[in-house]
Order: structure tokens, then sequence, then C-alpha cells
């Protein structure tokens, strides 16, 4: 019988870590489609729109169906364009769809939620918050898409994968207001405290991931030129 065993690729732990963060971003993705029917048409009773019809019929409306319907599309496309799969075995629908993306997010999802920003729910503090996050959201696109153009691969991955976790804060705040009612922490800091870390919180670890990588890979190649010497 043959006994080698083989060795556990830390790969395939990576792999299955993103399979499950796809799954966790499409289980919100439905769970925020569901609340819809709230939506069209508009029901003031509901928990988002409760207090808003004073404003809602202006431009408010315009951009919250904007909002609405484009923010999933960039979750979903953003998904499938980060994935390793999508960006080494199907490179030219990543770069078509890439560029849909880039319209989609810089044309629909930031100016809508910059326009939104101002009647945050969670007050003015949050408010600030959201409005940032349109912004970052706008500029790592611009420079995910300007390295794209560029031919800079490896800094148009980092912008991008940027660009994603910032719309990703979509489905961090919803997990971290689920987790708020499960504590059932009520406190009113709580809300503009997560507006704000549901973004900061996924770029400050994916910055130390980064550095930690690129000094990982510099060892690695002075490793290399050491004993090739
Ligand atoms: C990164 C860019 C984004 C910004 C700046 C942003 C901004 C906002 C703002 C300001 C609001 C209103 C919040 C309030 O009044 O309390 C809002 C609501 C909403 N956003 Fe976004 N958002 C972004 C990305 C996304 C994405 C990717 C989705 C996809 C699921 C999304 C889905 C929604 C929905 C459905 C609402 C309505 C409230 C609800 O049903 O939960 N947003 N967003």
């Amino acid at each position: 019988m043959n006994s080698i065993r083989r060795p556990v690729r830390p790969v395939s732990l990576r792999r299955v870590q993103a399979w499950l963060a796809g799954v966790v971003v499409l289980r919100v993705v439905a769970s925020v489609a569901a609340n819809y029917r709230a939506y069209i048409p508009p029901d003031f009773g509901s928990e988002f729109l409760r207090g808003r019809e004073a404003y809602f019929w202006g431009g408010y409306s315009w951009a919250f169906y904007v909002h609405i319907a484009s923010g999933p599309v960039a979750l979903v496309l953003g998904l499938f364009l980060v994935g390793e799969w999508s960006r080494k075995r199907l490179r030219a629908w990543h770069r078509r769809l890439g560029w849909v993306q880039v319209m989609c997010v810089l044309g629909l999802v930031t100016p809508s939620g910059l326009a939104m920003a101002r009647y945050a729910a969670a007050g003015p503090v949050a408010a600030v918050g959201l409005a940032s996050l349109a912004v970052a959201t706008a500029a790592c696109t611009t420079l995910g898409a300007r390295a794209a153009a560029r031919r800079r691969f490896a800094e148009h991955r980092r912008w991008m994968w940027r660009s994603y976790l910032l719309l990703a804060s979509a489905v961090v705040l919803r997990l971290l207001g689920g987790l708020a009612t499960v504590l059932g922490i009520a406190a009113p800091w709580f809300d503009p405290l997560a507006n704000w870390m549901s973004w900061l919180l996924p770029l400050a670890a994916f910055e130390v991931c980064e550095r930690i990588r690129r000094r990982s890979g510099t060892i690695a190649a002075g490793a290399r030129a050491v004993t090739t010497r």
C-alpha cells in the first residue's frame, strides 16, 4: 500500500476561505434584495424609509433607486472579477466586465451613495463616514482602472481589491448590525461607529496582509539570490 501522505497545501485553505466569503456576500445580497418589496412602491412604514417621506420625492428617490439597483450588481460582478479564476482563465471576460464594473461604480454606485449620505439614518458622524467611503471607493476604482490601462497589473490588482473591499462594506455593515442585535447592543454610538468600521477595518486588514506578503516575497527572493550565488 502506498503510505505517502500528500501535504495539505495552504492554497486549498485560502480557496475554502474565498468560497466562504463569496457565499456570505451572495447571502447578504439576497437578503438585501428581499427588502426591495418595501421600496417598490416605497413603503414609508418600512425600517429604512420610515421618516423619509418629506424629502424622498426630490432628488433622493433618483439616487436611492439608482443605488439599490447598481449596488448589488457591483458587489456580485466584483466577486467574479477579484476571483483568481476569472483573472487566469477568462481574461477576455475579465477585461470586458472589468470596464462595466468601473462604469457601474464610478457612474452609479458612488455618486448615488454620496448623494444619499447627508440623510444617513445614523446621523452626521455616519454621514461623513459614508461620504468618505464614496470618495475612497471612487478613488481606488479610478486608480485601478488607470493601472489596468497602463498594463501595470500588480498595481491594478491591489487597487481593485481595495475597491472591492470598500464595496463589501455594505455586507460588513449588515453583519455588524446582525451582531449588535444578537448581543443586544442598542447604544446610540454603535451605528455611527459601525458605518466607519465597516470599511476602515477591511481596508486596514488588507494593507497589513499586503505588507506581510511583500515582505515575505522580498525575503524569499533574497534567499533565492543567496543560494544561486
Ligand atoms: C461603497 C460605496 C457605497 C456607498 C458610499 C453607499 C452609501 C449608502 C448610503 C449613504 C445609504 C443610505 C444610508 C442611510 O440613509 O442610513 C445606502 C443605502 C443602501 N445601500 Fe449603499 N453604499 C455603497 C455601496 C453599496 C453596495 C455595494 C450595495 C449592495 C448591496 C449597497 C446597497 C444599499 C441598499 C440596498 C441601501 C438601502 C438600505 C437597505 O435596504 O439596507 N450599497 N448606501
